[in-house]
């Protein structure tokens, strides 16, 4: 990767992309260990090509303990990328949330994937700023110890159903499932959702059936500087993953450190991050849903259609029973995941 440049010093950083070429089913299949071995393996080799710290992406940093043991492994430092994104994940909730007529303060906001690592941190912020707060997760152990971090005035209540998301207005939704957990009957008209999951938690469904809600994928930043990544990841030119722009904006301030690494992601640390980065010229990119761009006028007829089917929903109740959440995976979604996972590695140019 070369190009990167922060707008407030002018340093430039360089890196290189490197895949380590496991699926998620396969990386949550196999024992933690092997997957350690195989990551610390390509740590080694980016130490070798000079790079100064470890970013690790996508399901490279869901593994086990979220990068304690390959930190401890490796003589660079790590870091997961899971304090930025949720950063910019909880921006880009807000923002759709503005633009669609349903400012945070006054909506009920749900987190599914609650008690994970990027969703407990999200909740505990979305709790200073939502009127109602709803925990979605499969532990309700677990989903009480994370209200418990909810310090903010929001009214929190939990849930191990993943329909209890019918009442929000907007969703953020960040679990490690390998299958599609949010269908189009989960959503009421109107609803918000930023999908920060990868592979993704919300089903195509939802978006072949539902043109009265919003699905914004969470966590596409625009980088500062001309950047060229090198490879096509998916995303328009100049714009990354917030996992990897952490790496990238760590680099840029010289902070050769272990930064996020396990699954206790302070917000104070979040907030530090994102003051970093928006310093060095990173920001939201706007919004995609499904790998394409979402435009103001789609946004408007999302809203238009809303209030048409609000209006029916007003008369019925929601169409189905309540179902646990943990879903059976469908076969043909492993195809569609051929999905990127990378480890990140930034060094000085
Ligand atoms: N967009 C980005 O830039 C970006 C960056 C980093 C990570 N991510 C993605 O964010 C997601 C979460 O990462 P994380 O580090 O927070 O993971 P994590 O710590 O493992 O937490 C995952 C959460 O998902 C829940 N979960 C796991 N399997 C599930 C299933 N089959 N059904 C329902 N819930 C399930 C877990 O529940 P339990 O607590 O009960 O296990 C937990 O609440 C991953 O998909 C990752 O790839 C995206």
């Amino acid at each position: 990767m070369t190009g990167i440049t922060s707008a407030s010093t002018g340093r430039s950083v360089r890196g290189w992309l490197l895949s380590v070429p496991y699926t998620p089913p396969t990386m949550v299949s196999l024992p933690p260990e092997e997957v350690y071995r195989k990551i610390v393996a390509t740590g080694v080799k980016a130490e070798g090509l000079g790079a100064r710290i470890l970013g690790l992406g996508a399901f490279t940093s869901v593994v086990g303990d979220a990068g304690i043991t390959v930190a401890q492994r490796l003589p660079i430092p790590v870091t997961t990328g899971d304090s930025y994104t949720i950063t910019v994940a909880v921006q880009a909730l807000r923002e759709a949330g503005e633009q669609m007529g349903r400012p945070i303060r006054n909506a009920t906001v749900a987190v599914v994937g609650a008690t994970g690592a990027i969703g407990k941190t999200c909740a505990e912020i979305l709790s200073r700023e939502a009127g109602e707060l709803i925990l979605v997760g499969r532990r309700e152990d677990a989903l009480h110890a994370v209200k418990e971090r909810c310090k903010g005035p929001a009214h929190v209540t939990i849930s191990t159903r993943v329909n209890a998301i019918y009442k929000a207005d907007l969703i953020l939704t960040v679990t490690s499932a390998v299958h599609e957990i949010i269908e189009p009957q989960h959503l009421k008209p109107g609803a918000v959702v930023c999908d920060v999951a990868r592979p993704r938690d919300v089903s195509r469904a939802v978006a072949e059936q539902r043109d009265d809600v919003l699905v914004i994928e969470g966590g596409m930043v625009e980088v500062p500087g001309a950047v060229d990544f090198g490879f096509n990841f998916g995303f328009p030119p100049g714009k990354a993953y917030a996992c990897m722009a952490e790496t990238i904006a760590l680099a840029l301030e010289g902070r050769y450190e272990d930064y996020t690494v396990g699954k206790d992601i302070s917000a104070a640390q979040a907030d530090e991050i994102g003051e970093i980065a928006t310093r060095h010229g990173f920001k939201l990119a706007g919004f995609r849903s499904f790998e394409k761009p979402v435009s103001d006028q789609h946004i408007d007829e999302v809203r238009q259609v809303m209030v048409y089917t609000q209006v029916i929903a007003s008369v019925f109740t929601p169409p189905y029973e309540v179902s646990p959440m943990e879903v059976t995976p469908s076969p043909d979604i492993f195809a569609v995941l051929l999905f990127l996972f990378f480890v990140l590695f930034i060094a000085l140019s």
